[in-house]
């Protein structure tokens, strides 16, 4: 046991990169980078999202206040979000602000080595205009992919997340998976504790944005690996959910 506990607390150290020869990762080594946003059939049905000229109702909150006033929220009122709410909150947490080249995005929220090794799926089962489903938001493109249309959603994700009952009310959830390559191309095994640590940027994101459309959040960690996969439709080895988050009107 004690040694278990030292291996996982190895995980958060930053000892590993002493231990890299980093002139054997594939980024040294040539090998082209991964896509910065997983590749979908280019014919399938998308769903545009609005553009921020386009947003008249998110609130030019005061950020002192967001921050004072940030806390987890379980219950929300029976009330959808709106289209122009979810994408200003996609784009708060993993929006594009320039893109560098082919590979390389800078957005919203940082990440170590410009490397952006998440996804976001979109558990929806109220939201203005889409119908209840999982859906993947598109950053390049800002746009929704429709992974899956269930109308059995709210129980399936309530038992994705071991029956925490108000995830199977919230109008949506934030469920962010990881592409590992896409930073162990750079980091070999240095890529995993920083994987872990850009999920929580991007988490903290959405709390604040939260606040602008009178909104709360809360994150997620509980949840059944397999179970989530599957209802996500990833492979749960090469892309895999590592963190989710509530949200929706308080
Ligand atoms: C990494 C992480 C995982 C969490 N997982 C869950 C969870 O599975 N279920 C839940 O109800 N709350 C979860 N929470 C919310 C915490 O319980 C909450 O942040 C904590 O009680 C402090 O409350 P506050 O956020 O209002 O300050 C999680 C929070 C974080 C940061």
């Amino acid at each position: 046991m004690e040694n278990l506990l030292e291996q996982y607390r190895y995980f958060l150290k930053d000892t590993i990169r002493q231990t890299i020869d980093f002139r054997l990762t594939d980024q040294r080594k040539g090998v082209s980078p991964p896509p910065t946003e997983k590749p979908y059939d280019v014919n399938s049905n998308r769903i545009e999202l609005m553009t921020k000229e386009h947003w008249h109702s998110i609130a030019n909150i005061d950020l002192i206040s967001a921050i004072q006033n940030r806390k987890s929220h379980r219950h929300f009122r029976d009330e959808p979000l709106s289209l122009e709410e979810l994408s200003f909150l996609l784009w708060a947490t993993q929006g594009l602000s320039t893109r560098a080249d082919e590979a390389t995005t800078f957005r919203t929220v940082p990440s170590a080595g410009c490397r952006h090794a998440l996804e976001t799926y979109l558990c929806i089962l109220n939201v203005t205009g889409l119908a209840i489903g999982i859906y993947r938001y598109l950053p390049l493109e800002h746009q929704l992919l429709i992974v899956s249309i269930n109308e059995n959603l709210s129980e399936d994700i309530v038992t994705a997340t071991f029956y925490q009952p108000f995830i199977g009310k919230a109008p949506v959830t934030f469920i962010w998976t990881t592409i590992p390559y896409r930073m162990e191309w750079r980091y070999h095994l240095a890529a995993h504790k920083v994987i872990a640590l850009d999920a929580g940027h991007v988490c903290q994101n959405l709390y604040l944005a939260s606040a602008a459309i009178g909104g709360g959040t809360c994150a997620v960690a509980a949840y059944h690996q397999e179970m989530m996969d599957k209802l996500l439709e990833v492979d749960g080895n090469n892309e895999f959910a590592i963190y989710l988050a509530v949200v929706g009107k308080i």
